[in-house]
């Protein structure tokens, strides 16, 4: 098939990566020419596992290439579009891009084409796209397809995950359907409009963000009791209570929530119940309780070193993982931005991060130092702070962090989550354990 995918960012290459190497045609389109160029050239800067691999080796077999220009979109059998959809001053969906692709489009489209919308818009965005852009055309089939995978996991869901479309019409769903199974094999659920389609994605990433909050919430009552609780036990027994047709699922608490969906798509909800005279209550209720967990973490912290006599000023912080997600090297308001802030903020002066997932080339905070291997990070460290579980942190034995630490240093579990054998070890070792409603012992 001939696919073209417009807005070639994080989604759009997975997509383009997944489906060229399954023998499609891909021609990608992107406003940033830098991209286009770099595509071209085989040459990927998303920072997801496998993916530079893919995009290379299909670029070398002709089957993915670059296009700033939409002059050919004219022949594809499905368009894609994947530009991002950021949060608004007023806390909505900008729907600036996908306006200015539906106006291209509208140039070039043909009879017959099917396009699907991937990028993330609150109910009535599809059809409204449509009717203000292509409501001339006859016999154009569209739909709205969420996209669901998880970045650090992209390409493994993207070709297992259940696809979900809904179109403007019958017509338009069928379409956006066979092409998933036709393009992919995928398990496809279609729903019965564009409007419940678009809900879908904001459905399962207001529970996501909702969920975390309430496990952070747990985790920070843990902290509070005087019962040496850990709040993974909890979870891990409390999630064998089966109630309906599923078992009880809290995810995990941790340092805090990031990443470009997570913190927008509940404010989507939240301003779409206010355009539609409802007051909702949760989605800004887990929006405070996620975003308040890096000061929650940097308190806890300065208040510990406090307790030994020693000021934040004094101490070297080293953090391994600062990107937002597991073995993905997106730092889009990764939580780390603002742990590590608020440490500067209170006089901190010495921070060291490591993670091997982010591109070198890529600006982090200037105060921050980066250097290229996790020994040199942790070299004389007071603080070290696990803020993400990337592969490599992970495999980081407590023996040889303690060759290296300072004697008595906080070891701060913000979400590599040790085991309780590996916590006893650390302790043993004379260092100081702190998790996120782990505190025992
Ligand atoms: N990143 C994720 O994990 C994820 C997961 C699910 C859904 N989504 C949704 O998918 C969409 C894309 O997210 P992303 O992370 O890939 O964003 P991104 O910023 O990485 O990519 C967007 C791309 O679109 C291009 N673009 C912007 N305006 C354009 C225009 N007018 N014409 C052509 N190209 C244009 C940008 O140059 C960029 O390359 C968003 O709506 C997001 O909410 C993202």
């Amino acid at each position: 098939m001939k696919i073209t995918i417009i807005g070639f960012g994080y989604i759009g290459s997975v997509i383009g990566a997944v489906l060229s190497n399954r023998g499609h045609k891909v021609t990608a389109i992107d406003n940033n020419k830098n991209c286009i160029d770099e595509l071209n050239n085989g040459v990927c800067h998303v920072p997801e596992p496998l993916l530079k691999e893919m995009i290379s080796e299909s670029v070398k077999s002709g089957l993915l290439s670059g296009s700033i220009s939409y002059k050919d979109v004219g022949t594809s059998d499905v368009i894609l579009v994947t530009v991002g959809t950021s949060l608004s001053d007023e806390n909505d969906a900008d729907l600036t891009a996908l306006h200015d692709v539906f106006k291209n489009l509208s140039n070039y489209v043909n009879e017959g084409q099917v396009i699907m919308i991937k990028s993330t818009v609150p109910p009535g965005v599809t059809r409204l796209l449509v009717n203000k852009h292509l409501g001339s055309k006859d016999n154009i089939f569209v739909g709205f397809s969420p996209e669901r995978l998880a970045e650090g996991d992209a390409i493994k869901e993207l070709k297992e995950l259940p696809i979900i479309v809904g179109g403007i019409n019958d017509a338009s769903t069928e379409k956006c359907s066979n092409f998933w199974v036709k393009a992919l094999g995928s398990e496809v659920i279609t729903v019965s409009s564009c409007e419940a389609a678009e809900l879908v994605k904001l459905a399962n990433n207001q529970w996501i963000d909702l969920n975390i909050a309430l496990a952070n919430e747990l985790a920070i009552l843990c902290d509070s009791l005087p019962y040496n609780i850990d709040i993974l036990e909890i979870i891990r027994a409390a999630n064998s209570l089966k109630k309906g047709q599923h078992f009880v699922n809290f995810l995990t608490p941790s340092i805090g929530v990031g990443g470009y969906c997570l913190t927008k798509d509940p404010w989507f909800v939240s301003t779409l119940g206010e355009k539609n005279h409802r007051s909702l209550q949760l989605p800004s209720a887990g929006r405070s309780v996620n975003d308040s967990m890096p000061h929650y973490c940097a308190n806890r912290i300065i208040n510990k070193l406090g307790l030994n006599g020693i000021k934040i000023e004094d101490v070297k912080v080293a953090i391994l993982g600062y990107s937002f997600k597991t073995n993905s090297g997106d730092t889009r308001f990764s939580p780390m931005i603002t742990f590590a802030k608020l440490l500067i903020d209170q006089g901190c002066n010495q921070i060291t991060f490591f993670d091997s997932t982010i591109g070198y080339n890529e600006q982090i905070q200037d105060q921050l130092l980066r250097v290229h291997s996790w020994q040199e990070c942790v070299k004389k460290a007071d603080v070290v702070v696990f803020g993400a579980a990337h592969d490599d942190i992970k495999s980081i034995k407590i023996d040889d962090l303690k060759e290296l630490i300072s004697k008595n240093a906080i070891v701060f579990d913000g979400r590599r989550f040790f085991n309780k054998k590996e916590i006893d070890i650390i302790k043993k070792l004379g260092l100081n354990y702190m998790g996120v409603g782990r505190t025992f012992g």
